[in-house]
Formats: structure tokens, sequence, C-alpha cells
């Protein structure tokens, strides 16, 4: 036994004495050459299964090739957390726990393939939850260790970029992308695989975050973005002027904060003044602002780059209005945008398998000890 300190019972005292062990730790120990897998032995056939925990959606997919996906079974905790209104961290990590195991089974039977046939197994590492990624990552390296093949921790982000490259088969970089979700918005120059130049964000809120609050608040289920985009169709989004904080100013950054604040102001003076609340205009307004804001930015960055290609992905990306008003400004442009359908614009796998499949071609697989990153930048690499 080697030389370290250890408690009463013989168990290393800490975690971190494990590092002072003389030769490799068995989890950072450099893979045999049997396990290196060249650059060339990555192709069209070459199968990834896929987990994404990160947030509320427990996804498992397996996709071919880095484009085709051969399945994507997703499980929604929305129900679950609708009664409190948001997302309950533990309850999200705990239904993770039960979910994942028959969502992965589920992925490899609809995909046709067994565990056996994998080449790679990549999870969704950060950011996110905390709880809800450490189910998704443990359960990802447990199966690429047994199975003896590449773990590949997978930034959220960047796989929300990937979302674009598997619905349309011309999509691919350098593009524009306007990454807008429940924790992140984010005007990017994604110029190559792993070369991402961030423009801008939000200084405050994440817009599916100002969405979900002001869908609270107005009484709408969680979550709130797919209740107000539902109300907005039967409303008037002229309605109410809310206001288009930084539309006039340089720079690509967005704030979201103020509008919800807005939204709750203009509420509070017509009940105290007894008029009635209509809550489609309301919400139409306040997502026809939302739109505005946003795609004035992500045009204003599309011409800064001299971008040929736009991508939209994210939750948010789901959004009528949103999708309706980028695509009326690309194509006033002549520019190209690519958005998902809706259940790849939310959170799944199959944009995960396919972001690390392009990973995994620059070589880029991650050890075993990697731990998940609940704050993890957009970085690339
Ligand atoms: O990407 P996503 O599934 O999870 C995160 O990474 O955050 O995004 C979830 C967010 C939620 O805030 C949800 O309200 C919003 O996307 N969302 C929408 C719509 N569908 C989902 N927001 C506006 N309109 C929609 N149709
Ligand atoms: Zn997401």
């Amino acid at each position: 036994m080697s030389d370290i300190p250890r408690d009463p019972m013989g168990r290393p005292a800490t975690a971190s004495d494990l590092g002072s062990f003389e030769g490799e730790s068995v989890l950072t120990a450099p893979a045999p050459a049997t396990r290196e897998l060249p650059m060339q032995e990555w192709d069209e056939s070459t199968l990834v299964l896929g987990i994404e925990t990160s947030c509320d959606e427990t996804s498992a997919a397996v996709v071919k090739g880095g484009r085709e996906i051969l399945s994507n079974v997703i499980i929604s905790q929305g129900d679950l957390h609708g009664e409190y209104g948001g997302i309950v961290p533990e309850v999200a990590a705990r239904a993770h726990v039960e979910a994942l195991t028959p969502v992965i089974g589920e992925a490899l039977l609809r995909a046709d393939a067994t565990f056996w046939d994998l080449d790679a197994v990549a999870a969704t590492i950060g950011p996110g939850l905390i709880g809800s990624l450490l189910v998704g990552v443990s359960e990802a390296k447990a199966i690429a260790a047994v199975l003896e093949l590449p773990f590949v921790g997978v930034n959220h982000l960047e796989a929300h970029l990937y979302s674009n490259l598997l619905v349309d088969p011309d999509a691919r970089f350098p593009a524009l992308a306007l990454i807008i979700s429940g924790g992140h918005t984010l005007v990017v120059h994604a110029v190559d695989h792993g070369d991402y130049d961030i423009l801008g964000s939000t200084i405050d809120d994440a817009a599916g975050e100002a969405f979900d609050k002001v869908a609270r608040f107005l009484g709408l289920d969680y979550p709130g973005g797919p209740e107000i985009d539902r109300m907005s169709l039967l409303g008037n989004p002229t309605a109410v002027r809310f206001p288009r904080a930084m539309s006039g100013e340089p720079g690509f950054d967005v704030s979201y904060s103020g509008i919800k604040t807005a939204v709750i102001n203009h509420v509070r003076k017509l009940e105290a003044r007894g008029e009635p609340v209509v809550v489609e205009d309301i919400a139409a307004s306040f997502q026809q602002a939302v739109v505005d804001i946003q795609v004035a930015k992500t045009l204003a960055a599309a011409d800064h780059v001299g971008a040929e290609r736009v991508f939209l992905c994210g939750g948010v990306a789901a959004n009528s209005g949103l999708r309706q008003g980028l695509a009326t400004g690309c194509a006033e442009r002549g520019i190209k945008m690519t958005v998902p359908p809706l259940e790849l614009c939310t959170d799944n796998a199959a944009m995960v398998a396919a972001c690390a499949t392009a990973m995994i071609r620059r070589g880029r697989t991650t050890p075993l000890d990697a731990a998940p990153h609940p704050n993890l930048p957009l970085t690339g690499g």
C-alpha cells in the first residue's frame, strides 16, 4: 500500500490524497494504443451515443456520422416542475436518475443498435445544474469505461449549434449564430468547428428566463415560453409599447430584465385603475419587444461579420415570432438562415452526439476524471 494519509479504516483520508499515489491513477492513466482511434477511422458510419441531462430534459440519442439521427428520445420534466412554477434542481436530478437508463435503452432500441455497436459515448458536461449534469456524465463515463470507448464531455451551448448541422445538409461554418435559451442568450460568430467568437450576450436575464418569468407573473403554465407564444397568436402585438432596451446602443449585447419589470408595472397599473388585463395582448406585446430587440442585434452582428449564414438555436428558437422575424430579416439581406424543428430547438441528446462527433474528428476526447462544470463558458477548442 502506498504511503498516503489514511483514515482509521485505512481509506485515503481525502480524495485529493489520491493524487499522491505513486504512478498513474486508474482514472487518469492514458488509454492503451488499442483504444486510440486515429482520425481516419472516424467516418460516416461512426455511431455516437449522446446523453443530455443539463436541465429538465432527460435525453439519449444515437447519431451516425455526426449528421444522421438514428434515434433521439426526450423525456421532459415540465409537468414535474410546473407545480413549483420553475425548475427545482433536486427534483430535476432525481428525475434524471429514474429516467436516464430506460431512455438510453429506448434510444438504442429505436436506433436498432446495441451498446457494442457504439464508437463513443458523449454527455453534456456543462453549463447546467450540477446535480443534473452529474447524472448524465456519470452514466456516460460508466458506459464508456465498461465498453472501453472514448468519453466526450460536450459543452451544452456548443451542442445547440450542432442542431443546425443536423437538419440542413448544406449548413456549415462559418455562421453567425444566435444561441437563445432558458439560461443563455449569445450572439456568436462560429468561424469553424471549435472556433467561436462571442460578439454579444445578455447583460442580465436570458431571453427564455424572461419568457418564463413574465408567463409566471401572468399566471401561465411552466415552461412559460411556449405559453406566451401560444397566447401571442391570439393577441395584438402593438397593444402595449414595451421598452426596447439597448436597441440604439452600439455592440450586440441585450438586456431583458427591464422588459420583464415593464410588464409587471403595466399590469399593476391596469389593476390599480380597475382596467381589464388582456393577457393575450400583453403576451403578444412582450414577445414582439423581445423579437424586435434580438432580431435587430443578431442582424447587426451578421452585417458586422459579413455572414452568409445565420444559425438560430436553443429553446427560444422554437418561438414563432422570433423564427419569423429573423427569417424575414435574413431574407432581406440574402442571408441563408437555418433553424431546427421544435424538438431540436429545446434540449436534446442528438445535438450532443453530433457535437461530440465533430470533437472526436478533431481528436478531442475527455478523460474519465473530468468533472461537470455548471458555468462552463463557450470557448471552443
Ligand atoms: O434550450 P432549452 O431547452 O434549455 C436551456 O438550455 O435553457 O431552453 C428552454 C427555454 C425555456 O425558457 C422555455 O420557456 C423556452 O426555452 N422556450 C420558448 C419557446 N419554447 C421553449 N420561449 C419562447 N417561445 C417558445 N415557443
Ligand atoms: Zn439548452
